[in-house]
């Protein structure tokens, strides 16, 4: 991505400067291999492998970091904004942990910090939910934030590949890593869940606060099911402000997880490895932001964007505004209610329907819908639940697991509702 950066700024300075009035001129790219090849755009001689030298150089005013993870990109952009250098930054898996940390920091020294690009690559939605929404009550926060896991679930649904043969087709065209249980255990869209909670809820969320769970155990069975009943299968990053009870201060849930979305809802359109983010808030209402979340020009053109609005403060001597974040109080994924999609094979005899449907009822969960599909001697019950607690839910598996005639639970999707 940082070629891509170069790209746009040696290639649009002209047009930079007559939009902005900026004049941005590159005095130097870090790299880690001086011998690796480079496209023909990136100019030889500010090529560096020695980053530190870059942010202690004095003539420097912005650095930009797209190293990514924390080892030397924390320790680099703490010594940049010692150094009285705004930042820049497309570093998720760093702001999803030391996010507050650093913007203390760069508030200490006058400086900015920008992470425009670490959320949903090209869509401008950071800028959006920190200034054009600062005062608006967020309630909720859902989103498709990861393009690998989008794109695996689009080809599963509409070319009918399993999630083995959907997963080695994105390693093909470059949508996923070779080793890729970030993206599909939803820890990336974790930590973009973690920053997306501490901006529309005002308080510190960290990657360790985010219940995640993956795409793995999706299967082409799910999706049948799932369309036959007017829903399709997304990876969602769900960030909620849930209220306390009066006088007391609310709690925020965020998890990652996939959902069986109704395909009346906006998020249910999009497709391949397009990210969107739909936004609900009290005066604002409904708000959807769709687009490229990764790929070189995308996150490069929101990286740009901030690197002009951190030379614009520098030159007019401003900053962001930054208000302290206070730690969130945190709802486990325990507490939430949802309906549940949940699919069973069990021993195709008399009576196992009758006992199964009784675990859920001494459990409180109640059945909204149930149908029963026959596998030989064995038959699979697929239900929809009615709203109820998802400890509720879990101790009912666990108590169905161990029932004689239970063999396997085969589906456990969480439903969003409409
Ligand atoms: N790519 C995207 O679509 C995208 C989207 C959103 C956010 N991001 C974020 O952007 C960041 C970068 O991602 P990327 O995909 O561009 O990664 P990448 O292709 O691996 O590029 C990383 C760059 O950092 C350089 N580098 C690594 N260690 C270094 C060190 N110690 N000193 C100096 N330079 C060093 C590498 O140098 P060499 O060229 O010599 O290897 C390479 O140029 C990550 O935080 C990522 O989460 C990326």
């Amino acid at each position: 991505m940082g070629a891509a950066l170069v790209k746009i700024i040696l290639g649009d300075q002209n047009l930079i400067e007559a939009q902005t009035g900026e004049v941005l001129e590159i005095a130097a790219i870090a790299v880690s291999d001086l011998s690796a090849h480079r496209p023909s755009w990136i100019p030889r001689e500010l090529l560096t492998d020695d980053a530190f030298s870059v942010v202690a150089d004095p003539s420097i005013d912005i650095v930009v970091e797209v190293i990514g993870g924390h080892d030397p990109a924390k320790a680099l952009i703490e010594e940049a904004l010692r150094s009285k250098k705004s930042v820049v930054t497309a570093n998720k898996a760093l702001l999803s942990e030391f996010g507050e940390e650093i913007s203390v920091l760069a508030r200490s020294q006058g400086r900015d910090v920008f992470y425009e690009a670490a959320v949903a690559g090209g869509i401008p939605l950071i800028r959006s939910l920190k200034v054009s929404l600062a005062a608006e009550r967020v309630r909720r926060v859902t989103g498709i934030v990861n393009g690998t896991t989008n794109f695996i679930l689009s080809k599963m649904s509409e070319d009918g590949l399993g999630y083995g043969d959907a997963l080695k087709k994105a390693q093909e065209l470059g949508y996923a890593e070779t080793d890729p249980s970030a993206d599909v255990e939803g820890i990336d869209a974790g930590a973009k869940a973690a920053i997306l909670a501490s901006i529309a809820f005002g308080r510190q969320v960290q990657l360790g606060d985010v219940f995640h769970e993956g795409i793995t155990s999706v299967t082409l069975d799910d999706f049948e099911f799932a369309k036959r009943h007017g829903y399709t299968l997304k990876l969602l990053a769900i960030c909620e402000w849930i209220e306390g009870s009066p006088g007391a201060e609310g709690s925020i849930s965020v998890r990652v997880h996939p959902a069986m979305v109704p395909v009346t809802h906006p998020l249910a359109s999009v497709r391949d490895a397009f990210n969107a983010v739909f936004v609900e808030g009290d005066s604002v209402g409904e708000l959807m932001f769709y687009g490229r979340g990764a790929g070189g020009l995308p996150t490069a053109s929101a990286v740009l964007g901030d690197i002009i609005d951190a030379a614009h403060n520098l030159r007019y001597g401003s900053m962001e505004r930054h208000v302290a974040r206070p730690v969130a109080r945190i709802l486990p994924i325990d507490e939430l209610d949802y309906q549940f999609y949940i699919a069973i094979d069990v021993l195709d005899r008399p009576g196992v329907l009758a006992q199964v449907a009784t675990v859920f009822g001494e459990n409180g969960v109640s059945i909204m819908s149930m149908e029963q599909v026959g596998l030989g001697s064995e038959a699979r019950l697929i239900f929809i639940t009615h709203l109820a607690k998802e400890r509720a839910v879990q101790r009912t598996l666990a108590e169905v697991r161990n029932l004689e005639a239970v063999k396997r639970l085969v589906g456990f999707i969480r439903v969003l509702g409409s």
